[in-house]
């Protein structure tokens, strides 16, 4: 092979440091030396995954032989039906997850010079490929104790090079959620060429009487795309599958990146499966919001700062650096997340789990703070 001066390295466009998810159990067990570990760093359904979806993947092991459909219709047709018809199957876009997703917005949507706008504490990957695609990020922080939308200051930011806005509810990590009347009041004061990406993986957890979906605003025709994922209340983060649902006209626009066959087999019977199984969200839904109040009521004994939540985790602040707060937590058993990384420092937050986990993050807690 030939010398050559030519640097194909583009370090200073990619994200620094990369996204780093956690460690899985196995490594934490081997790691501490402990049996039994509880991994609450990931915010995934900790009664596992939906029966219907696990027998749905035994049955499409036999077809593994066979490409999976092109374009994912069958999991269109069913999130169509899911939605009571309001949405037709044109209106969705599928991908490899909610992650996946969102990098595909963004590919289609941002050249160099663009801007997107994100509220941070927010979810670190909606940064992460702006920058390589030549766009630059613009931050307009979540406001008060409450982490509000800050109306106002993202109108401001908004100019004739914003693409993309990232509004996330539930948001993680903050674990709050945006109002019906904050949203009726920001997105029809939008101009066109911005399209508002919501996040909303959380949304079967929230029950705050104000908490929208997108639903009624893609319904009503506006530039917004909903982000969904099977990965949180249908407990199928290891199938990797994601959709959003937006107008028919931008569908269209982004289906043109998707890479033909994305969706194998076993993630798609397994997500329509899923879709069906209404029991299944019950239950975890119910766990969920049982274990918060029992979660807030132990917090508030031992005087741990915390926001409420309208998500599958709940958000605390320690009167302790988070990086020990973590590993103190580890020795225990227990995986925590800090999430400094998405602008909230000394922040951890903590994935509800049933009442066995709940119990042993509440010991590990009380046993580190003292
Ligand atoms: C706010 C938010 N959006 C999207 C995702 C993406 O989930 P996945 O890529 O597993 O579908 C997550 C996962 O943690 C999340 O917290």
């Amino acid at each position: 092979m030939g010398k050559s001066q030519i640097n194909i390295f583009k370090e200073s466009l990619l994200p620094k440091g990369g996204y780093k998810g956690g460690k899985s159990k196995a490594e934490v067990a081997a790691l501490v030396g402990k049996k039994k570990v509880y991994k609450l760093s990931s915010n995934e359904n900790y009664l596992g995954a939906s029966p219907k979806a696990k027998k749905a993947i035994k049955s499409a092991v036999n077809d593994l032989n066979i490409y999976p459909e092109r374009t994912a219709v069958r999991l269109r047709h069913a999130l169509s039906k899911f939605y009571g018809g309001i949405l037709k199957p044109d209106q969705f876009v599928t991908d490899n997850s909610g992650v996946a997703l969102l990098e595909m917005i963004e590919r289609a949507f941002l050249s160099p010079g663009n801007e997107i706008i994100v509220c941070n504490p927010a979810f670190k990957p909606y940064h992460m490929f702006a920058k390589k695609l030549g766009a630059s990020v613009v931050d307009v922080p979540l406001k008060g104790k409450y982490y509000k939308l800050d109306i106002p200051n993202i109108l401001k930011a908004v100019n004739k090079k914003t693409r993309l806005l990232f509004l996330c509810s539930p948001n993680n990590p903050t674990g709050t959620h945006i109002s019906m009347e904050q949203l009726d009041e920001l997105l029809p004061q939008l101009p066109a060429h911005v399209v508002t990406v919501f996040d909303e993986v959380y949304y079967q957890y929230a029950d705050a009487e104000d908490f929208t979906t997108a639903l009624p605003y893609v319904d009503a025709g506006m530039n917004v795309i909903a982000v969904n994922s099977f990965s949180k209340a249908y407990g199928l983060a290891g199938m990797r599958v994601g959709y959003g649902y937006t107008t028919e006209k931008l569908a269209k626009y982004i289906s043109q990146l998707i890479r033909p066959f994305h969706l194998n087999t076993l993630a798609m019977d397994s997500a329509i499966a899923a879709l069906q199984d209404k029991a299944y969200i019950k239950k975890t839904v119910d766990l969920v919001l049982t274990e918060k109040e029992y979660i807030y009521k132990a917090l508030d004994k031992l005087g741990v700062k915390y926001w409420k939540t309208q998500a599958n985790f709940i958000t605390i602040k320690p009167k302790m650096k988070d990086k020990l707060f973590e590993e103190a937590m580890l020795k225990s058993g227990v995986m925590v997340r800090p999430v400094v990384n998405f602008g909230a420092p000394g922040c951890i937050r903590v994935t509800i789990g049933d009442r066995e986990a709940n119990q042993a993050y509440l010991r590990a807690l009380k046993k580190v703070l003292k």
